[in-house]
């Protein structure tokens, strides 16, 4: 303890131990278990990082060609539904949804996949429903992967019990937890949110790779010999699950990673934009991307940068044990928030600027290492609804007003 704590100083992080002594000895040992996990070089590097970004010298960007399934001659989509089919029916084929974000946002004090969208069903149960309808359909039992944070883990495990796993057979759902990483305040410092706990944040979507593999869930979706990953999001419900035709077309294609898009028809839309960034595939976040390319446009019209990311990916199972055999890492991005904290009266304090620095990675930096990438566009109303805020445009009401439109 000693050691640790002489470690922290060193650091000049010596304040987060001011009320050790108040604690009781349960909280010590909670309190402990926490600071023993924080890599204090690898903060201090990322907090200079912020400070002082490398000159890059630029960042080209260019658009990515993409697959239109409109386009798609009826021989070659049915060759690919096909194959997508094969892979669905013979079981090698696995489920990882990403539900481990804090989802601000919507303002739902809850996990987002509780959230209940129509009457009687939560974003989890009408995922649940489609899975039900695959394993009917294909005859198999598919596993689904959900990956859960500190802040949403135990809420999620004890809703998919009391909701008796939402009609699926309970051992085809697994649940894995991503990483926490400690945020910073604005001087690099810890930031306490209890006397005895740092504020800290689910560390990213990028957080699912080496979670699975810590986890051990990938070493079992490789014994039971899966081979491709449908990723998706909680937020997002007209995705499309294990979608027969992008399973087939990342397949057929060798892909290692393969991303879906949306026609983007808005310049201003807040959705990060699949494309190359200085020749490397990868997502053009909103706020990267000047405004002037944002609005170029095409002779017909349509946006140059037009392939907003839904965040609907497949991974071949290889691919995410090769990405993550060793020293693998991500690059960060940081954001600035507002952060709680503790205030000096002891209470919790709801910061009303941003106070703080969140670091997250991002699953759709791994494009940038797979050999072959399918990036196919489908009809955005048929397929993305996403739920983000409370009101107005991706929010519940949208959303339910474009799953009505949809034919199931
Ligand atoms: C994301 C994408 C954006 C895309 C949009 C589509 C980023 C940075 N951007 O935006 O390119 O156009 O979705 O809807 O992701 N999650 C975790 N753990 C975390 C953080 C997030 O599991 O640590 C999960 C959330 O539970 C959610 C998903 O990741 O399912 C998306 O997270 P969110 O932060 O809401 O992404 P967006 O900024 O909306």
């Amino acid at each position: 303890m000693n050691d640790l704590f002489d470690q922290i100083k060193e650091h000049g992080q010596g304040h987060v131990l001011q009320y050790f002594a108040e604690l009781s000895s349960a909280e010590q040992t909670l309190f402990l278990d926490q600071l023993k996990t924080i890599d204090l070089p690898q903060l201090e590097e990322l907090y200079a990082h912020h400070k002082k970004p490398p000159k890059t010298g630029g960042q080209n960007f260019q658009p990515v060609l993409s697959v239109r399934k409109s386009a798609l001659a009826p021989a070659e989509l049915s060759k690919a539904v096909q194959a997508g089919e094969d892979l669905l029916r013979q079981g090698k084929v696995g489920l990882v949804l990403v539900a481990g974000g804090q989802g601000t946002r919507l303002g739902f004090p809850g996990p987002k996949g509780c959230f209940e969208l129509l009457p009687g069903k939560t974003l989890f149960q009408l995922f649940a429903d489609q899975v039900a309808q695959l394993n009917q359909r294909y005859g198999i039992t598919i596993p689904w992967y959900i990956m859960t944070s500190d802040a949403t883990d135990q809420e999620t495990r004890d809703y998919f019990v009391r909701e008796k796993y939402l009609g699926l057979p309970k051992g085809s759902v697994h649940f894995f937890l991503q990483d926490m990483l400690p945020s910073l305040d604005l001087n690099g410092k810890l930031i306490l949110d209890a006397k005895g706990h740092l504020a800290s944040n689910p560390n990213g979507h990028g957080g699912t790779l080496l979670a699975l593999r810590n986890s051990g869930a990938l070493i079992k979706i490789q014994q039971a010999c899966i081979e491709q990953l449908f990723y998706f999001q909680v937020d997002n419900v007209l995705t499309k699950i294990a979608d027969p035709l992008f399973l087939g077309l990342h397949t057929l294609a060798s892909a290692d990673m393969s991303t879906k898009i949306v026609r983007k028809v808005d310049p201003e839309e807040r959705v990060g934009v699949v494309g190359y960034v200085n020749d490397v595939l990868g997502v053009i976040e909103y706020s990267e991307l000047p405004s002037a390319q944002a609005s170029q446009k095409n002779a017909d019209g349509s946006l140059v940068f037009n392939a907003a990311n839904t965040a609907i990916h497949i991974l071949r199972t290889d691919f995410v044990g090769k990405l993550t055999a060793k020293n693998f890492q991500l690059p960060y991005h940081v954001a600035v928030k507002k952060i709680p904290c503790l205030a000096p009266l002891g209470n919790l304090l709801q910061p009303a600027q941003p106070n703080g620095l969140k670091f997250e990675t991002f699953i759709f930096d791994a494009l940038a290492q797979a050999k072959n990438s399918v990036t196919l566009e489908v009809e955005r109303n048929e397929e993305f609804a996403p739920v983000k805020n409370a009101t107005g445009p991706d929010s519940p009401e949208s959303a339910r007003a474009l799953l009505k439109k949809t034919p199931s």
